[in-house]
């Protein structure tokens, strides 16, 4: 079973124990995403953002296979930003992905090639398809650990620099108390 999430089980053998990478990405790691870089200076560099569990029942850049991974998003904000993934393209840009919300509340933020930007609630049992050619971001907008499972082709790769060099066209920021989804 997962470390981190209560009542996941893996069935089968070759998702227990090897072939999982766990990862965490903390503020020091993330300098690129944040908009408020004044906020981000006074914050403790080695705060954990996001952690990530990924299953790899096959080789990496197999064509066909399929790869599992659960994302845990803590709760906070850098200014009124919320805490949020890096976001990626994947490195062959028309693979798929399929997003299930676990637990918590979030935003799955979306930008097409042409940086049009939108984005989807999410919540406990939410399904999200993302499509190819699709950069893709999430956000826990609520007070509590945000948690997905993903699903994805096991020679998607990711590609960061896209994404850190030139963002999402829109950030999601707290107003209100409420999320926004506003353009830079
Ligand atoms: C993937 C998934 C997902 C994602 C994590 C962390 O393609 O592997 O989209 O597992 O990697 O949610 O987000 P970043 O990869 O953008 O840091
Ligand atoms: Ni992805």
């Amino acid at each position: 079973s997962s470390i981190l999430e209560p009542g996941i089980t893996f069935i089968n053998k070759e998702l227990k124990g090897k072939n999982i990478d766990r990862i965490d990405r903390r503020l020091k790691n993330l300098k690129d995403i944040f908009f408020d870089k004044t906020a981000l200076e006074k914050m403790d560099p080695e705060t954990v953002v996001y952690e990530v569990e990924s299953y790899f029942p096959v080789e990496h850049d197999i064509e066909g296979g399929l790869f599992y991974g659960i994302t845990y998003i803590h709760p906070g904000t850098v200014g009124n930003e919320y805490f949020m993934t890096k976001g990626h393209f994947h490195k062959i840009r028309n693979r798929g992905e399929f997003y299930c919300t676990l637990q918590g509340e979030g935003m799955l933020i979306l930008m097409d090639e042409n940086r049009n930007t939108w984005a989807e609630k999410m919540y406990p049992g939410s399904i999200h398809y993302i499509k190819g050619n699709t950069a893709h971001r999430t956000a826990n907008t609520g007070n509590t650990i945000l948690s997905f499972s993903a699903f994805w082709p096991s020679d998607a790769g990711h590609d960061y620099a896209t994404i850190s060099e030139q963002g999402f066209s829109k950030i999601l920021v707290q107003r209100q108390g409420k999320p926004e989804l506003i353009s830079r």
